[in-house]
């Protein structure tokens, strides 16, 4: 029996200000079992972002419930580990200093902090940097670092928004292999915000549509593809056959 960790039910939300509204989410249901990973595409502007806001307690719905583990929740801060859309590392910190954050929050001491971190950061790539400012980094590193300051957190489950969008299409395919390798070792549950078609099958156990303004989910798709995942995977007639079913649902000819 699958175990819902994190489900919506019937959330909606409206923005109201500066003489507009703006129906976001409109009655959006959905639920994301325990371990699993779980994408998200739609539309620029369908509310994906406000979705994240909603479920980390940024934010509040007007109607519908938001339950993590089971219950309905209404003090989400602090349950679930967030990468914001634009995720900035501070540039006054190194990237040890920065990745310790969330310790630091936590009232972990700056040096116990340091040191436990310490020892994270072969593993995302960093450990020549630790004292490095983010200025010194290349893009793929800068995720890496705001990653594993997501990851620091300590959560079960993860939302990533959009974490590899402004990456090269290179640097994007090393940095996916690499995160469902995390993944694999660390087994959240991660719901992962993305524009790219292909990057949403290639994560993904399933991928979640949403529409334009206001967002429902129109289509949840079971990704066909064995783990682990290998990017020539991507040549399938499998693969090219959901990417088709994704674009189509997005209503993109195809
Ligand atoms: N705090 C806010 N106040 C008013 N309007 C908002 C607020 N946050 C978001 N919006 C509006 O809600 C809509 C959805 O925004 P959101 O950022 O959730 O979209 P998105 O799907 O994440 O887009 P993108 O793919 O471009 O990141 C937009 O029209 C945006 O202008
Ligand atoms: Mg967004």
């Amino acid at each position: 029996m699958m175990e819902p960790t994190v489900e919506l039910r019937n959330v909606s939300k409206t923005f109201y200000g500066d003489g507009k509204i703006v129906k976001v989410l409109d009655g959006l249901s959905f639920q994301v079992n325990k371990g699993e990973f779980v994408t998200i595409i739609g539309p620029s502007g369908s509310g994906k972002s406000t979705l994240f806001n909603l479920i980390v307690g940024l934010l509040e719905p007007d109607a519908g419930q938001i339950c993590i583990d089971g219950e309905i929740c209404r003090i989400r801060a602090g349950r679930v580990g967030y990468m914001p859309q634009r995720d900035l590392l501070l540039p006054w910190r190194s990237v040890l200093d920065n990745v310790i954050i969330p310790l630091q929050l936590r009232g972990v001491s700056r040096s116990q902090a340091r040191s436990s971190a310490y020892e994270m950061l072969p593993l995302f790539g960093l450990e020549d940097f630790a004292e490095a400012y983010p200025s010194a980094l290349s893009g793929g590193m800068r995720q890496r670092a705001a990653l594993l300051r997501t990851i620091l957190t300590d959560r079960q489950i993860l939302l990533l928004d959009e974490p590899f969008g402004a990456l090269d299409a290179l640097t994007r395919r090393e940095l996916q292999d690499w995160l469902l390798n995390l993944w694999n070792q660390f087994g959240q549950t991660v719901i992962f915000i993305t524009h790219d078609v292909e990057e949403a099958l290639y994560l993904g156990d399933r991928v979640l549509v949403l529409s334009s303004r206001p967002g429902k989910i129109i289509k949840s798709l079971d990704v066909a593809l064995p783990r682990p995942r290998r990017q020539g995977m991507i040549a399938q007639s499998q693969f090219g056959q959901q990417v088709a079913e994704l674009l189509e649902a997005l209503g993109v000819d195809v």
